[in-house]
Formats: structure tokens, sequence, C-alpha cells
């Protein structure tokens, strides 16, 4: 044997393995852990909802890279004292700022199982794939998508967008935008979504190389859904002067008040203007899964596409964002590429092409579709479906208390599950910031702020499916209490 080829062999047989020496004690921490987190989520009703991270926890996360190695008994240790206690708190029944899910023990388990599958979901032929392709069925049959939509997770309704306005784009201007770029006529493409859509629509605009400019933002009536003549007058003024309309963004659950615009109208509208119809339907749109809400998202199954996140109102853990399209072969023409080394085969793992690369722009990714599978299969849609209205029943509770309590004032009617109230005061904006965040710091409850109208609102959008009466109690008796002290301090 040469001398190099014997040192080759040597290094080659030396043992760098990430596998741990030994499998039982790997094990047994790893049982630890599951124990934990399953406790973590079971008691999560005795921990602060959330609580500000000491300067001096903080601090530890500023630490220099590792270079030599720990033990993984030593790392949990770090992650059970400094990161548990310190998270997000949406998995806590108090928690009902922004629009977050709870999550699931389920979901939690889903996850572990995907992470020791580690399958890579771009493409080849593997059952992963099959379990996303399930869903993307399930989904276009949720949604009454005909046969040939197709569907792709993706992180968050804020990249569903994205997606949906450049698949919108491409089918706009042809094939040849994306080899020369969205210049000339592309220059000319506006879109029409309502004044209170999501501002990811606005910065999907902007990154589609279209610019914000070109999103027009349409009044709406007093219960927030777009004036949808408004709509259709403003995409004439635009014809007029020779611009190009080419995409309307409805909202299913506006991200402020939980509005549903009447997507049927725009339905209509986009088949009379010719235009794409893209419905936002991140966290409302899986309210066709509950009987009394279905008949509020009529015109969505008419949408060419929706986005919307398994993880908000279908408690899938973060993340499970969705796209769906109506016509798959405009879908796969936005993002398709060929490429050599992602050659397709009839036969062998390269097999089953379209892969998911083909209707996106991520080549790498996770198995998103696994801990929504469990969960779908696990709870099964009517179940969600009784939860989701259960929300929407505790959001009308906390109206109806708020209209019960002269020192709260009612900002806005509760159409779904999202309430905005305030504390009255003399300077009430200011006032019911400091609410908004005492609230938080005292850990009782986690409601977030938004401005209506010029005013400043305390916001609960009730999304958790652990929240309930005694949640919403709470939280009025601590807007009461620290509105009461915020008011004497003045
Ligand atoms: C109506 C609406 N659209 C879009 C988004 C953005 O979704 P994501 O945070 O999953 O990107 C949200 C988030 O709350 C929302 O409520």
């Amino acid at each position: 044997m040469t001398k190099t080829l014997h040192e080759a062999q040597s290094q080659a047989g030396a043992s760098e393995t990430l596998d741990p020496q030994d499998w039982g004690e790997l094990r047994a921490q790893g049982h630890r852990m599951l124990d934990d987190m399953i406790d973590y989520i079971a008691k999560i009703r005795e921990r602060p909802v959330w609580r500000p991270i000491p300067d001096e926890v903080r601090a530890r996360f500023r630490a220099g890279l590792p270079r030599q190695p720990a033990d993984l008994a030593d790392v949990y240790r770090e992650f059970s004292e400094f990161i548990a206690p310190y998270a997000t708190g949406n998995v806590h029944p108090g928690f009902m700022g922004w629009v977050h899910g709870g999550g699931t023990a389920v979901g939690m388990l889903a996850e572990m199982l995907a992470a020791g599958l580690n399958a890579n979901l771009g493409g080849r032929d593997h059952i992963p794939i099959e379990v996303e392709r399930q869903i993307v069925e399930w989904t276009r049959a949720m949604f009454g998508f005909p046969q040939g939509a197709s569907g792709i997770f993706v992180t968050g309704t804020s990249m569903a967008n994205l997606m949906a306005v450049l698949v919108a784009r491409t089918a706009a201007l042809g094939q040849t935008v994306r080899e020369q770029g969205v210049g000339g006529e592309g220059a000319l493409l506006t879109a029409y979504a309502s004044t209170a859509a999501h501002g990811c629509v606005k910065k999907a605009m902007d990154l589609a190389g279209l610019g914000s400019d070109a999103l027009r933002s349409v009044p709406t009536d007093s219960s927030h859904r777009v004036d949808v003549a408004a709509m259709r007058a403003q995409i004439g003024r635009d014809r007029e002067i020779g611009l190009k309309p080419f995409l309307v963004v409805g909202s299913a659950g506006t991200v402020d008040i939980g509005a549903i615009d009447d997507l049927l109208e725009l339905g209509r509208l986009c088949r009379e203007e010719n235009l794409w119809f893209h419905v936002d339907g991140a966290y409302g749109a899986l309210g066709v899964l509950s009987p009394t809400l279905a008949p509020r998202l009529k015109g969505i199954e008419n949408a060419d596409s929706i986005a919307l996140d398994f993880h908000k109102w279908g408690q899938a853990p973060y993340d499970a964002g969705f796209l769906l399209v109506r016509d798959g072969e405009r879908h796969r023409a936005a993002f398709a590429a060929p490429a050599a080394y992602l050659r397709r085969e009839t036969r062998g793992l390269a097999a089953g092409s379209p892969w998911p690369c083909d209707l996106g722009p991520d080549l790498s990714r996770g198995f998103r579709a696994l801990k929504t599978w469990f969960t779908l299969k696990t709870f099964g849609t009517e179940k969600l479906g009784a939860m989701i209205d259960r929300t929407c029943a505790l959001a009308r509770y906390l109206e109806a208390r708020v209209l019960a309590e002269p020192r709260l004032e009612l900002l806005a009617p509760a159409q779904l599950n999202i309430v905005c109230f305030r504390y009255r005061a003399a300077a009430p904006d200011e006032v019911n910031r400091e609410i908004v965040i005492d609230i938080q710091e005292s850990g009782i409850a986690a409601p977030s702020a938004t401005m209506l109208n010029g005013q400043l609102a305390i916001r609960a959008a009730i999304v958790n499916h652990r929240t309930d009466v005694r949640d919403i109690d709470a939280l009025v008796a601590a807007v009461l209490e620290f509105g009461a002290r915020q008011t004497r301090n003045a």
C-alpha cells in the first residue's frame, strides 16, 4: 500500500461520527426531555404567559462559538433554565396577542418524528412527499378546488402571499418575465386589496419587483370589509390611464378585527375584469371547517389561489404555512426551473416528478407536512371546526363582558375571534398602551395593541384551543386593575 493511501485509509477509519458513544445514555436523556416537554404543555397554566428576559439570561446568548463538545445533559439544562421559561408564551391559554396558534402535544411528537426521519422534501421519490401531496389533496377538497390544483407548504402566509403574487405576475406577463424581469409591461401591473389587508401583501408586491405603490388600497365599510364598488371604480380608472390591473387580494379574516371580505362579489369582479383572485386566509380560511363559519366564507372556492396557515387556527406547531393554487400548471410555470443535478427519472430515487421544488423558491425543505398530517388525522376536521367555533364563542363572551362594563369601550364589533376594546381614560392611547405592556409583564395574559380609526386598541385574538372563560375573565380583571393603576398614576 502506498504511504498516501495508507494515511487516507487510517484517517477515514477514525471515529468522527456524531452519533453517541452510548445509545443507552442518549435514550435515557431523550426520555427525560420528552417527559419534561409533555409536562411543560400539560402544566402550562402554572406558568406566567410571558416574562421579561433578565439581562443576565440574555447575556448568555451572546457567548462565543463553542469549539469543544459538551454533554447533552448540560446543554439540555441550559435549555430548561434559560430558554423554555422565556419563550413567546403562545402555548399558554392566556396568550391572545397577534394571531398565534397554541400548538398541540400531538404536533410536538410529530415534529420529533419528522426530525428523526430528517427528510428533505425538495423532491425525489419518497413517502414524505406523498404525505405532503395527501394534504394538498385534502386542502383542495376542503376548499372545493378542482382536480389539477396544486399546493405546497411554506413558512407562513407572508411567503404564501408573495408566491401567489409571483404566480399571478407570471400568468399576467407570460413566461418571459422570468428571463427578462418585470420592466416594460411589468411596470404597469396594479393589484388591489383593502386598507385592512395585512402588510405582507404590500411587501409581497415590493419583493416581486412590482413596487408597493402598485398595490391600490381600497377603502372598507364600517365593518372593515372591502368596498367592492370602490375597487371596481379604481380598476376602471387605472385601465383608463393605461395601467394593467392583474390581481385582487381578498381577506378572509383581517388581521385587526377578523373581517371577511365579500368573497363572492370579489370573485365576480375578478371574472368580469379577468383578474387573478387571491385570498389571504392566513387564519380565517380554516373557518371552512366550522359549519357555522363556512357560509361566511362563501366564494373562497372561486379563488385562483389561497394562502393559509395550519399553525394558526389549525394548531399545528410553527411553521406550517400553505399555498393552494387552482391551476397547478400556472403554479409550476412560475417556479419550475431545469437543472442537470435535479434531473428527473421514471424510476429510482429521482422519480416522482413534479417535485415540490417546482412549486416554490425552496429546494431543501423540511417535513412540515407530517405535523399537519398528524393534527388532521388525530383530531379530525369536525373537532378542529368545533374548536374554531369555540374561540369565536369566547370572543363573543369577551365582547359581552366589555359591553357590560362601563369602564371599558368596544372599538369594533367582534366578527370572528378578535376583540378590540379599550379602557376609558382621559388620554386613552397612552393609558391603553401601558395597560397592554403591564399585562404582558404581569404574566397574567398577553394581549397585543393595534390602531383602529386612529385609536389605540387592546386587541385580544383568541386563537389558542386551550383558552377558556377563565382566561377571558382574567384578562378583563387585569385590564380593569392596570387601567385603574394607570389612571391613578396619571
Ligand atoms: C390576515 C393575515 N395575513 C397574513 C399574515 C402573515 O402570516 P404569517 O405570520 O404566517 O407570515 C397574518 C398574520 O397574522 C394575518 O393575520
